[in-house]
């Protein structure tokens, strides 16, 4: 079946790798996007997960070529993720394959606890010259359309820049959280933005989705100013030669995936979440793009080729001995990528 959808101003034929008929339409009025970026870098970001404590906070503050900082993600109360007992592992790097397990499931100290520091904490971001963005989210034995309400009016009152509502939970034994579940998405964003009104800027972040999930999200014209794809889908970890047993110890195995593996995951809900069924109305949004991004060569793409305003990631940085090393060496790839690229 051959499916209209339209990107920016242009009308466009799926599948897109089969065909390639473009009609220009009338040109759209300039979009003019809410959050200014920082004019003196790239517009690269750390995902959620990597940045939840003060300590983190400050580290990642302290490197100017990064633009954005996703911090947290919080939920209402403290939460132990997967683990409460501490002793099970939670993360995996499968080496041959490039491929990043996690199921540490959320674990952070709560918004009250982190009150203590985000304000003061927030502010030596700002000074720093970065964006910093707080991310929420709502556990699974939670309600979402009234914890997070909350939580984002908390998050603004704590001074961030713009607040992510995480709406995936990959380590989960469901999807269902926000993610496949558009009507419920809708109804939770419709009133978060009746708590705290038009002007924050909000971002969504979804897992995984088919393009007809998305369309159905396209045509519900969420409320939020950015959409952020992807957070790491979930899946079996590799079972270890020694044990017999699965690699994550915690979960069934299960855990959410990341790093280059799911590269053209990434780029793929990137490329479907610009596209909008011909019957939803226009609405102008910031993309972040995150999921196997793990250089500046790919950021370059996700920017560039894909028309994301900010590329992002989450494990490259995580795992990295030296992270403010790892983002000098994006902004040198990304710079290689493109002649008259420049800052
Ligand atoms: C260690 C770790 C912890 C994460 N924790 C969170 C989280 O708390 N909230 C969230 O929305 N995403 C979380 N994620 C998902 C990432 O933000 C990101 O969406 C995903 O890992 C894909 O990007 P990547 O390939 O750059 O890692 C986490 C990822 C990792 C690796």
């Amino acid at each position: 079946m051959l499916e209209v959808y339209l990107k920016n101003d242009r009308l466009c034929l799926l599948p897109a790798e089969q065909f390639s008929i473009v009609v220009e339409m009338s040109p759209c009025e300039e979009y003019q996007p809410k959050l200014r970026l920082p004019a003196d870098r790239l517009p690269f970001f750390i995902g959620a997960g990597v940045i939840k404590s003060q300590v983190a906070i400050e580290q990642y503050a302290q490197i100017p070529e990064l633009a954005a900082l996703v911090i947290g993600s919080f939920s209402d109360t403290e939460w132990a993720g997967n683990d409460p007992t501490d002793t099970k592992r939670l993360t995996w790097w499968d080496k041959q394959n490039k491929t990043f397990y996690n199921a540490i499931g959320l674990r952070n100290v709560g918004r009250t606890a982190a009150s203590e520091f985000l304000p003061e904490a927030l502010k030596r971001v700002r000074a720093a010259g970065q964006i910093a963005i707080l991310s929420v989210t709502a556990l699974k034995h939670e309600a979402p359309q009234v914890v997070i309400p909350d939580l984002v009016e908390w998050a603004l009152s704590m001074g961030a820049d713009g607040v992510e509502i995480n709406g995936a939970c990959p380590n989960e034994n469901t999807e269902t959280l926000l993610c496949q579940d558009p009507w419920s998405t809708l109804n939770t964003l419709k009133l978060t933005r009746q708590r705290v009104g038009a002007e924050p800027y909000l971002i969504f972040k979804p897992g995984d989705l088919g393009q007809d999930v998305i369309a159905h999200y396209q045509r519900a014209s969420l409320p939020v100013d950015a959409i952020s794809p992807i957070n790491g889908p979930r899946t079996m970890s590799p079972t270890l030669a020694d044990t017999g047993k699965p690699a994550i110890e915690v979960n069934d195995g299960f855990a959410g995936m990341s790093g280059a593996a799911i590269r053209y995951v990434g780029r793929d809900n990137a490329w479907r979440w610009q596209l909008r069924p011909i019957d939803a109305p226009a609405v102008d949004r910031d993309l972040w793009s995150i999921g196997g991004v793990t250089d500046g060569y790919e950021a370059y793409h996700r920017i560039q080729v894909l028309g994301a305003r900010m590329a992002g990631a989450a494990q490259a940085f995580y795992r990295a001995s030296d992270p403010a090393a790892l983002a000098k060496q994006w902004v040198l790839q990304y710079r290689e990528s493109g002649v008259g690229v420049a800052l």
